[in-house]
C-alpha cells in the first residue's frame, strides 16, 4: 500500500500547513502531501508548499475563467494526485459540493474556537477572537471536524479547550489558539492515516467518520 495522501486548501500565510509539513519531516505524521490548492495567489501557503517541494496550484474562478472551470480543476487535482484525505487549513471559500462529493466523509478543517460557539456566518479569522473577546468569554478552544455542505456543522472530531487570560485581545488569543491547532492539527490527520479515525460510508453528516479509537487513545482532560 502506498503512502496515505492529503491534499491541503489553503488561503492564508499557511502557519497550519506549516506544522504539518514539520511534523511530516520529522517523522511523526506518516503522509505525503499530495498537493496545496490556494483561492490566493499570494497566499503564504503556496510558498510554504513550495519551499518543502511539494505540487501548488493556485486555482480560482479567476484563475481559470469562471467558477464551473474552478471546480472542474479541483476534482481533476483530487483524482490526479490520488488524494486520500482534504484538509482544510485556513481556506476562506466554501467547498463545492462537486468536490464534497468526489471525497465524501474525507473533508476535514479546523476551526479557532469551540464550534458551535463563534463558527457560521460572519466568524472567520480574526472575527472569531475579536467575537470572544467582546462576549468575555473565559475560555475559548479549537475545533477539527468534518466538512458537509453545512460548514461548521460537520461531525466534530477533537476540541481543545484555550484558557483566555484576562485582560487579553483578540490578537493575543489568536495567537494561543494558533499554537493549539499547530500542536492538534496533526495529530487528527495521522489517525486517518492510521486508521485509528475510520471515514463512515453513508449521508449522515452526524456519522461521518468513527472516531472512538482516536478519542480512547488520548490523555484525559481537555
Ligand atoms: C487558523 O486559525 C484556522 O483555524 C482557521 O484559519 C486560520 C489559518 O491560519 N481556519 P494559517 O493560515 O494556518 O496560519
Amino acid at each position: 500500500m502506498g503512502a496515505y495522501r492529503i491534499a491541503v486548501f489553503a488561503s492564508g500565510g499557511g502557519s497550519n500547513l506549516q506544522a504539518l509539513i514539520d511534523r511530516i519531516r520529522s517523522g511523526e505524521l506518516p503522509v505525503q502531501i499530495a498537493f496545496v490548492l490556494s483561492n490566493n495567489s499570494k497566499s503564504g501557503a503556496l510558498e510554504k508548499a513550495r519551499a518543502c517541494g511539494a505540487a501548488a496550484y493556485h486555482v480560482s474562478a479567476q484563475s481559470e475563467g469562471g467558477e464551473g472551470k474552478a471546480v472542474a480543476r479541483m476534482t481533476a487535482l483530487l483524482d490526479e494526485h490520488k488524494a486520500d484525505l482534504l484538509v482544510l487549513a485556513g481556506y476562506m471559500k466554501p467547498v463545492p459540493s462537486e468536490v464534497l462529493a468526489r471525497m465524501r466523509n474525507r473533508v476535514v478543517n479546523i476551526h479557532p474556537a469551540l464550534l458551535p460557539a463563534f463558527g457560521g456566518q460572519g466568524y472567520y479569522g480574526h472575527k472569531v477572537h475579536e467575537g470572544v473577546v467582546a462576549r468575555g468569554c473565559q475560555y475559548t478552544g479549537l475545533t477539527i471536524h468534518m466538512v458537509n455542505a453545512r460548514y461548521d456543522e460537520g461531525q466534530i472530531l477533537l476540541q481543545r479547550i484555550v484558557p483566555v487570560p484576562p485582560g487579553s485581545t483578540a490578537d493575543e488569543v489568536g495567537a494561543l489558539v494558533l499554537k493549539q491547532e499547530h500542536a492538534w492539527y496533526w495529530q487528527v490527520i495521522r489517525a486517518f492515516a492510521t486508521g485509528a479515525i475510520r471515514p463512515l460510508p453513508g449521508d449522515d453528516p452526524s456519522r461521518a467518520a468513527d472516531v472512538s479509537d482516536f478519542l480512547a487513545a488520548l490523555p484525559s482532560g481537555p
